[in-house]
């Protein structure tokens, strides 16, 4: 993070003698980045944080992609994930290159013990569920729609509350940054001299949730921390707890911000993806599609024009919105444009969307600056007629791929596809009927809903 904090209890000065109440010395320990150079926080544990007790390795987290030699569009369907795992070993991964990986999560079981990415950054983007996630800085309370940014090295525990009646189990959405750099806000936004957001920026520091208490947990006994590095999960044995931090500050931290608190730019014309930019790491950003005023001029086409993304793949997560506007999406639906064809809206949709006022839709984009590849997981919810269905007449309702232009580059039938696509339009109605429901019992107010209760003709404008 760009801005300095606190929380907890903090010598005067740094590198100094701080004393535990029985006299002992505080550990002190410098959590830097980029050689020293780069966001570092100042951290005082109860125990040194060297000492440990037993390490091991676990299971391999190399991700194997497939179909690399494939360029086509792609709509993968993540709704009929099965729960499993937990909020580490339920990732699936679906995207992915040497820059970023890209996965969903249907947690099944709790945490039961701490876990540390040596390797990446973690952005999540919090579909459905609540709760709290534990970090050595703090704790963050999280819920629907907030994206949760977890540097690198942070040590953490994620527990999701019981969803209630009718409200959909906990999923999310994970990009992590495998290419060792941090997830940022975009400098643009931010000011060279101070790193404060500037006044263009969408949102500022007032929205981001920084850690609060509880942080502190002065236990004694045998506590696990699995460390993700090398492609590897290695488990590490600690006698103590591992959030034992009594106070720490700096410019390196995790924290919450939600994407209603993100304030869309809009224009008289069609503005391009940029301004929905929220985060960015070395080679991909991440933006945020929400509710907003469409374009203004009397004579605007309010969707996108059809366009060729040359130095990027796109990939859209649909979280809510109309989806008759795009042929065959639902919720939980990903898209994959890549940089090779040109996309927009479809047959039809320009004319449909004049007058449109406003958008309800909310999704959640990450484009990448090398080509994405799939995985085996993703193949297996993909939705083979997608690249077709921007042709005249196309429906997607009981369309069934005719194999040309659509097979598996591997030459494997589109069975487990279509298995998977049967299944999907099932569940997807399930998590789709169940979040609107919980929507209107929680009486939260999405953005989406206080757009469109000004009346006028609303219109979905995926990129
Ligand atoms: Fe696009």
């Amino acid at each position: 993070m760009p801005y300095y904090t606190k929380l907890g209890k903090l010598p005067s000065k740094r590198h100094i003698q701080f004393r535990r109440p029985d006299g002992k010395l505080y550990a002190e320990e410098v959590f830097g980045t980029e050689g020293f150079v780069g966001p570092t926080s100042t951290l005082y544990h109860i125990n040194p944080p060297t000492q440990v007790i037993g390490w091991k390795q676990l299971y391999s987290t190399k991700v194997e992609y497939v179909e690399r030699d494939t360029m086509r569009m792609r709509h993968v369907k993540s709704a009929p994930l099965p729960p499993k795992g937990d909020a580490v070993t339920g990732r699936v991964v679906l995207f992915g290159n040497n820059d970023v990986e890209i996965s969903v999560c249907v947690p099944a079981e709790p945490m039961k013990y701490h876990f540390k990415n040596a390797m990446a950054d973690e952005c999540f983007f919090i579909h459905f569920g609540s709760g709290t996630v534990f970090t050595m800085f703090g704790a963050l309370k999280f819920g629907p729609r907030d994206y949760i940014v977890i540097p690198k090295g942070t040590i953490y525990q994620f527990v999701f509350d019981e969803p209630k009646d009718g409200e959909p189990e906990p999923r999310f959405l994970l990009m992590e940054s495998v290419n060792g750099s941090h997830i940022l806000p975009p400098p643009r936004y931010l000011s060279k001299k101070t790193a404060q957001f500037l006044e263009h920026a969408p949102y500022c520091e007032r929205d981001l949730r920084t850690p609060e208490m509880p942080m502190t947990f002065d236990k004694k006994g045998k506590y696990e921390v699995r460390i993700k590095s090398r492609d590897l999960v290695h488990s590490y044995e600690y006698s103590y707890h591992p959030l034992d931090v009594v106070g720490w500050d700096g410019c390196y931290y995790p924290y919450c911000f939600n994407i209603d608190d993100f304030s869309p730019i809009v224009g008289k014309h069609h503005l391009p993806p940029p301004i929905h930019q929220t985060f960015e790491a070395h080679n991909f950003v991440i933006c945020s599609f929400c509710p907003r005023p469409l374009d203004f001029h009397p004579q605007a086409i309010v969707v996108p024009y059809n366009h060729s993304n040359l130095d990027s793949d796109e990939v859209l997560y649909y979280v809510q919105g109309n989806y008759k506007a795009r042929r065959g999406i639902e919720v939980g639906s990903l898209s994959l444009h890549p940089q090779g064809i040109p996309h927009g809206p479809h047959p039809g949709t320009p004319e449909a969307t004049i007058g449109a006022t406003h958008t309800n839709e909310l999704a959640v984009m990450c484009d990448t600056f090398a080509p994405l590849y799939p995985t085996t997981a993703a193949l297996e919810l993909d939705d083979l007629n997608y690249p077709r269905s921007w042709e005249h007449g196309w429906e997607p309702e009981g369309a069934e791929s005719n194999g040309h232009a659509n097979g598996h580059a591997n030459g494997k039938s589109s069975k487990s596809a279509k298995t998977a696509k049967s299944g999907s339009k099932k569940s997807s109605r399930v998590v789709e009927t169940k979040a609107a429901s919980n929507s209107a019992k929680t009486g939260k107010a999405t953005a989406g809903r206080s757009t469109s209760a000004r009346g006028g003709k609303a219109a979905n404008t995926w990129d």
